[in-house]
């Protein structure tokens, strides 16, 4: 049977990223520049520097992609890229990128959505079996998608306000850490104990969406209240009490979707999914209701372009391509 050798290229938000993988899952190179410290001294990721990153790096990370894969471009199958959502700036570069060598090498062009990307990394790990739920955990999406075939995807739940990652982020803002400030609370909040009443976003008894801006809110008036009493709370138990918050939302909500759909698999995808705690109360609730759980290393739970040759090897295979029209597109749905 003939090999399908699939060029992924990401560039949606900070990372500009090129990979080679084969049949969708053998990764032949996997290359990320990440522009992290040009953003940390900002608090966030800037629009417009990103975009002049993305510029600057694309053709030498894809040079190397290249390289280090040991493929010629005669010997791909086609070029997925992220068209959406994201960054629109950042977005076109890498659009643009994978035109180029489409076109100039007539090979196909697949258009893949960031999130089909974030859990096909798990496609990559262990191969994926249906019906299938995961739980979509980064810096700017918090989603339950439900998978009953390949390349097909159903958003049961999302965020009605802040991802997880940025209420991370947030919190650990106003707590003084430098950004990304998910790690240090996740960090803290081994130290801590959850002492501190928090709320929880249940929403109505039946949605799987999820909110976390409330909570946000909750820690920062918890601090201001303290302050205003001349009192002290240790930051290892805000980290914890806040942790504690919303893992307990996002592991109940996931077991319960998990159990009304039927599913016997579970995947964790995104860059949160680092997070220690999560981690632990997923892997043991997984456990107990005899479900498989699958969570990449963070090499492909973070931003990167193996997971979007993967899912761009699925779509190749399914007969999706992508015209000439092809465009980033900054609010792509799932
Ligand atoms: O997926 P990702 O690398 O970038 C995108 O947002 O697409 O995720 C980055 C987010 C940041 O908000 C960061 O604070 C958070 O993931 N994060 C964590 C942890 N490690 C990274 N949040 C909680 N606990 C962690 N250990
Ligand atoms: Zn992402």
């Amino acid at each position: 049977e003939k090999n399908i050798i699939i060029l992924g290229i990401e560039t949606s938000c900070d990372e500009t990223a090129v990979a080679v993988v084969k049949n969708g899952r053998e990764i032949l190179s996997n290359i990320v520049s990440s522009q992290m410290e040009s953003h940390k001294r900002f608090g966030g990721v800037v629009p417009e520097i990103a975009s002049r990153h993305h510029v600057e790096q694309i053709t030498t990370i894809l040079e190397e992609a290249m390289e280090e894969a040991n493929v010629s471009f005669d010997e791909l199958d086609g070029i997925a890229v992220t068209e959406g959502p994201g960054l629109v700036g950042a977005l076109l570069i890498g659009v643009n990128a994978a035109k180029a060598v489409a076109f100039t090498q007539n090979k196909p062009l697949i258009g893949v959505h960031h999130i089909a990307g974030h859990i096909y990394a798990n496609h990559i790990v262990e191969e994926l079996t249906f019906p299938l739920l995961t739980l979509v955990v980064s810096g700017g999406h918090t989603e339950l998608v439900y998978m009953e075939e390949h390349g097909v995807f159903h958003v049961i739940g999302e965020t009605r306000d802040d991802a997880v990652g940025e209420a991370y982020d947030k919190v650990a803002r106003t707590l003084g850490l430098p950004y990304p400030g998910g790690p240090h609370i996740d960090r803290l909040s081994q130290e801590g104990e959850p002492t501190i009443p928090l709320p929880r976003a249940w929403l109505e008894p039946n949605s799987f969406d999820f909110s976390f801006s409330g909570l946000k809110s909750a820690v920062i008036n918890t601090l201001h209240n303290a302050k205003q009493r001349g009192e002290e709370i240790p930051v290892e138990n805000i980290a914890a009490s806040f942790q504690d918050s919303v893992i307990d939302v996002l592991v109940t909500k996931t077991l319960k979707a998990a159990e009304e759909k039927k599913v016997d698999r579970i995947l964790l995808a995104g860059g949160v999914a680092a997070n220690k705690g999560l981690r632990e109360q997923l892997s043991t609730k997984c456990e107990e209701a005899g479900i498989k759980l699958t969570i990449p290393p963070m090499s492909l739970c973070t931003d990167n372009a193996a997971m979007i040759a993967s899912a761009g090897t699925i779509f190749y295979e399914l007969g999706y391509r992508s015209n000439d029209q092809l465009n980033g597109q900054p609010g792509l749905e799932l």
